[in-house]
């Protein structure tokens, strides 16, 4: 194995980011402006990550008060949009923080779209109140600020301040006793290690759990395996939020289609009018939410699930009418708006301005993940998260559209200054770094230039109003899986015929599995078979173990399994309907005292405790 030692210069700190969406790109551009040593590992390319395909925007209320808006008001929408379930203290500070980040983008060169008046334009999403989301390049926000961050980071790079290491694939963090040391990763086929003072997942998500994803193929859940391996708690797994309106290749389509990769229909279409009709032509919404179309997004994807349910056709799809957007506001506004949505409709053979395009819901995003304070630190010293691998407990149980990129890039930045804080050491206030007022380039500044940073330095303790909401659930301390996963499922059921012997394990069939049984509407039964047939396989392949394997596919299957197991175990725990969480028994589960594994430790996270 490959060793490269510690920091090389004592003076500049190092950080490891893992992962290149848009929290390891900004996170590793502040701290190399911060004069940080800054290594970037990302196991493909830096373009392979969600937030180069989000389409919809980055949602940030740019003036206090603006036309129309106020923070309040889009701290008010994701409470609301959480189902009750956010870490309201977490929310503030990603609304109120939202325009200093908008700012730090800028710096690097992301431009976001104008409208005729030179002022940003800005889009309406499902659960907003007010237009309040950012585009770029119409529909395609996420290529466009990621592209503008990856040539900020080549050029950084390029003057020697970031180290990137592509095609590398972190398969474990390195310890000293609990406090992360460094990265272990797979690399021209050698396993190799890199030491730091301090590690950042930005690793992104886990859509790949799922049959039906709008996620790339490399979102396996890599940071919550990792971390999970490493000891760090984690929370809110149940709560997995499936997009309503991901395009469905029906036969003919997938015949004639080049480009299998899926297709989002972004929440901004519905935004802009369009809405959703059965196969019978009818529109349905309105039966089941006031809002309608523009209901939350895990009202949206419940009501279709239920309504397919219902007409007896539940793996089948609806229609997303946008003809009536084009009547509205004139030939060709669909394909100014949504170049991408337009063109790719089209490649898959249908004209969007003359049809409706048949969608059905698909994974999308985890709002849970590793647990974090509001400064990106996990349980684990030496380990920060940010972004959808972390769970701060701002998305609650159900993310308001357009927050994911804005929560990478306020709590990426957060964490990079608390790392930086920390190497500061106790008796020196901590740095802010990134978007500074007066629209200098991103720096170390004191605190005096920028917010507060509670936790800077030494040891520190979480006050309560920062604390997450979300029970955490947390490794058992001799690394061991739970008994209860091994546990048979009793009585014979339709799934259970199908997954309780599972046979060999597969990606094919753990995703059909969870699809299945923990998809959009899951019942206690789908659970705990589920839970059975993932133990069978857990048997055989030991997720919890770092796999020894030289093969980079093994180590992701491995996290994905893992991750699949505690999102199994997190939903079983819920018995009740929460947000995306939505349990479909009619009547809640009975509770099983023997259901819960002692040795899992549940905890409020409000008891994070830091070496
Ligand atoms: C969309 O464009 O609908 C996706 C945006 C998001 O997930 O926030």
């Amino acid at each position: 194995m490959n060793t490269t030692s510690g920091t090389e210069n004592p003076q500049r700190p190092r950080l490891i980011v893992v992962g290149s969406g848009i929290a390891g790109l900004y996170g590793a551009l502040l701290a190399a402006d911060a004069g940080a040593d800054v290594v970037l590992l990302t196991k493909g390319a830096l373009a392979d990550s969600n937030t180069y395909y989000a389409q919809g925007g980055i949602s940030a209320v740019l003036d206090e008060p603006a036309p129309g808006d106020t923070v309040a008001a889009h701290i008010a929408d994701t409470l609301q949009a959480g189902a009750g379930h956010c870490n309201p203290e977490a929310v503030r500070v990603l609304c109120t923080e939202a325009r200093r980040d908008i700012a730090g983008l800028g710096r690097f060169g992301v431009r976001f779209d104008l409208d005729d008046d030179g002022d940003p334009a800005l889009g309406l999403e499902a659960a907003h109140s007010a237009p309040r989301i950012l585009h770029a390049g119409g529909d395609a926000t996420g290529a466009g600020i990621a592209n503008a961050l990856i040539c900020a980071v080549l050029a950084a790079q390029a003057s020697g301040r970031i180290r990137l290491l592509g095609h590398a694939r972190a398969t474990a963090l390195l310890q000293s006793g609990r406090r992360v040391t460094g990265v272990e990763f797979l690399h021209d086929g050698q396993l190799k290690t890199i030491q730091a003072d301090a590690v950042l997942l930005a690793t992104g998500g886990a859509g790949q759990l799922f049959a039906q994803t709008t996620n790339p193929s490399v979102a396996t859940a890599d940071g919550l395996a990792l971390a999970w391996r490493a000891g760090a708690a984690v929370a809110d797994l149940e709560f997995f939020q499936f997009h309503p309106t991901c395009m469905v290749r029906t036969a003919e389509v997938a015949e004639a289609e080049a480009n299998q990769d899926p297709l989002l229909i972004s929440e901004a279409v519905r935004g802009e009018g369009a809405f959703l009709v059965d196969a019978q032509g009818r529109r349905f919404m309105r039966e089941y939410h006031a809002d309608a179309e523009l209901a939350p997004r895990d009202v949206v994807s419940r009501s279709v699930a239920l309504h397919l349910a219902a007409l007896g056709d539940p793996n089948g799809h609806v229609y997303l009418d946008a003809r009536v957007i084009e009547a509205a506001k004139g030939p060709g506004f669909l394909e100014k708006r949504f170049p991408t949505i337009t063109r790719r409709t089209r490649e898959a053979g249908i004209d969007w301005t003359r049809e409706p395009v048949p969608v059905a819901p698909a994974a999308h995003y985890w709002m849970g993940g590793v647990s974090t304070d509001l400064h990106g630190r996990t349980t684990v010293p030496g380990l920060f998260a940010a972004g959808e691998a972390a769970c701060t407990g701002v998305q609650g149980a159900n993310r308001l559209a357009s927050n994911s990129l804005l929560e990478g890039l306020v709590f990426g930045r957060r964490a990079v200054e608390a790392f930086l804080g920390e190497q500061r050491g106790p008796s020196q206030d901590s740095g802010s770094v990134g978007a500074s007022p007066d629209g200098a380039p991103p720096r170390a500044s004191s605190a005096a230039g920028g917010l507060p940073l509670t936790h800077a330095s030494g040891t520190p303790s979480v006050d309560a109003s920062e604390a997450p909401f979300s029970a955490s659930l947390e490794p058992s301390p001799d690394g061991d899986f739970p008994a209860w996963e091994f546990e048979a499922a009793p009585g014979p059921g339709p799934i259970e015929a199908s997954f309780a012997r599972p046979g060999t394990f597969s990606r094919g069939a753990l995703r059909r599995l969870m699809t299945a049984n923990a998809g959009v509407l899951r019942t206690g039964g789908q659970l705990r078979e589920a839970g059975a047939a993932l133990a069978a396989w857990a048997a055989v392949v030991r997720p919890d173990n770092v796999p020894d394997a030289g093969d980079p596919r093994e180590h992701e299957d491995a996290n994905l399994l893992l991750a699949a197991q505690l999102l199994v175990h997190a939903a079983r725990e819920r018995r009740t309907s929460l947000g995306a969480h939505y349990r479909d028994d009619g009547r809640p589960e009975a509770a099983a005292a023997e259901d819960i594994d002692k040795r899992y430790r549940m905890t409020r996270k409000a008891s994070l405790v830091h070496d």
